[in-house]
């Protein structure tokens, strides 16, 4: 079955779901921001076949070839606490592995904060941008990258690709559709025990020896938890507990 991504097939797909599609653009992100505050609705989504400078987290950046991956963010206008805006990056990591699960039947997990793996290796990223207009929080983006069939060998990096894991391939856009449900279905329950319950039950990196890379040096210890709004909860070698709320977590061990 061709995984071909056009408007058209976009259009008969997404329903109720108001899009842009672009064959080659710079980063979904940045045309969603645009849309974002030029008026989009809440659930506008940007769908890309490859991206030329797309983002990672922390500046880094995000490898989209063309057809062998899949590109989205999507505008969301969350009614939501400043401090609970984690929720919203909890919310696409675990949309991501609930949809990945369908296709696949282990090997599913989160790795704290927003990295969906398969079988240890990343093959999924979240980056949520926040768009504020003075003191209003406006619109969050929701960028979601999924590897398809990118070939990670070779490259010194601990990627994969979701058709290494499944016995036919999967099309990108079964997936955009069912992963836009889940979004859709946790926007409605942003604020209920069941979204930190269901991330936190994906998590990985609970009761992993972790170090963490910080301005004033490593912080190493055990990862004991997560708190309600989504910090890791890190019990140090003295025995002090820390509470971080951003920042790259490698799993020692
Ligand atoms: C990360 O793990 O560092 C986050 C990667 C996020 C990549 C996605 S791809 C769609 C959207 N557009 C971007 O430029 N970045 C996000």
């Amino acid at each position: 079955m061709p995984d071909q991504l056009t408007a058209a097939i976009l259009a008969e797909a997404l329903q109720g779901h108001p899009f842009r599609f672009f064959e080659r653009i710079g980063s979904t992100n940045d045309a969603a921001l645009e849309w974002a505050l030029a008026g989009a609705p809440a659930g506008a989504v940007v769908v890309a076949d490859e991206q030329t400078t797309g983002r990672g987290r922390m500046g880094r950046r995000w490898y989209t070839p063309p057809g062998q991956a899949l590109a989205l963010s999507v505008v969301l206008r969350p009614c939501i606490e400043p401090p609970h805006l984690q929720r919203i990056t909890m919310l696409g990591g675990l949309a991501v592995s609930e949809t990945l699960a369908e296709y696949v039947s282990e090997g599913v997990a989160i790795k704290w904060p927003n990295d969906v793996l398969l079988h240890q290796y990343k093959v999924c990223g979240v980056l949520s941008e926040v768009l504020w207009v003075g003191e209003r929080l406006d619109a969050v983006i929701l960028g979601i990258g999924i590897n398809f069939n990118i070939d990670f060998s070779g490259m010194a990096i601990d990627a994969t690709s979701l058709h290494q894991y499944t016995t036919q391939p999967v099309r990108r856009l079964d997936v955009l559709t069912k992963l836009l449900s889940r979004i859709d279905y946790w926007m409605d329950h942003l604020e209920d025990d069941s979204l930190l319950d269901g991330w936190r039950r994906q998590l990985i990196t609970l009761g992993q020896y972790v170090r963490i890379p910080r301005r004033d040096g490593v912080l190493e210890g055990i990862a004991d938890d997560v708190d309600e709004l989504g910090a890791l909860v890190i019990i140090d070698d003295a025995g002090q507990r820390h509470h971080i709320v951003a920042g790259d977590v490698w799993h020692v061990g």
